[in-house]
């Protein structure tokens, strides 16, 4: 099962972060949609699932497998939840996706990526620029680097840029 790694990023590279003053934009929404729609499930830290889920509908993702991991959650209604990244992994392998779809947030990212579960990234490079802001590591402890490979590049609109990247030699 293939590992796409799914994040937007400031125009000076931070990890983006989203709030009221500063709402995702809507092509980066809807290519999230669009690529959970794709691979049919999406994995999700418990703090952006509860930011996602407001007050607490199905929301536009009913019909997909959505893994929420969490040390400190125990059951949530209409989703799974799981104790680790490798847990949603072998989750979805089992339900028998193709590829799993990793949301976010600054946490679960730096989670999968620093247990090298990450087979592909797609960073969508949103017009803003952040102050002190978020960082995507592939350690957390040390200095280390990783080569990535180009496979696409492409304006999503709204000044929206697309990269995707393959990420070699997953652990
Ligand atoms: N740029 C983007 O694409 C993007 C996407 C989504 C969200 N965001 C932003 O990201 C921020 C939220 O991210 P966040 O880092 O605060 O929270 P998060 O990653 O959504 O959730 C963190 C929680 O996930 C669980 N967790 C994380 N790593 C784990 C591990 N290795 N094993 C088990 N559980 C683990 C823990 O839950 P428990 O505490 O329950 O144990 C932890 O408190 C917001 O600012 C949001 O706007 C950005």
């Amino acid at each position: 099962m293939k590992t796409i790694m799914w994040a937007t990023l400031t125009a000076n590279g931070n990890y983006a972060q989203s709030g009221p003053e500063n709402p995702p934009k809507p092509e980066a929404l809807g290519d999230f949609a669009a690529q959970a729609q794709a691979a049919g499930n999406f994995i999700v830290g418990r703090k952006t699932f509860e930011g996602m889920r407001g007050n607490g509908g199905p929301g536009p993702f009913a019909d997909l497998d959505i893994v929420v991991v969490s040390k400190s959650a125990s059951a949530i209604p209409g989703v799974t939840v799981v104790g680790s990244p490798r847990e949603a992994l072998s989750y979805l392998e089992r339900r028998g996706h193709q590829a799993a779809l990793i949301g976010g947030g600054a946490d679960i990212h730096n989670s999968f990526l620093s247990e090298g579960l990450v087979d592909e990234v797609i960073f969508n490079v949103a017009p803003v620029l952040e102050g002190k802001g978020l960082n995507l590591l592939i350690d957390q402890e040390s200095y280390r680097y990783r080569h990535v490979e180009l496979l696409d590049c492409k304006p999503l609109g709204g000044g929206v840029v697309q990269l995707r990247y393959a990420v070699q030699d997953r652990h």
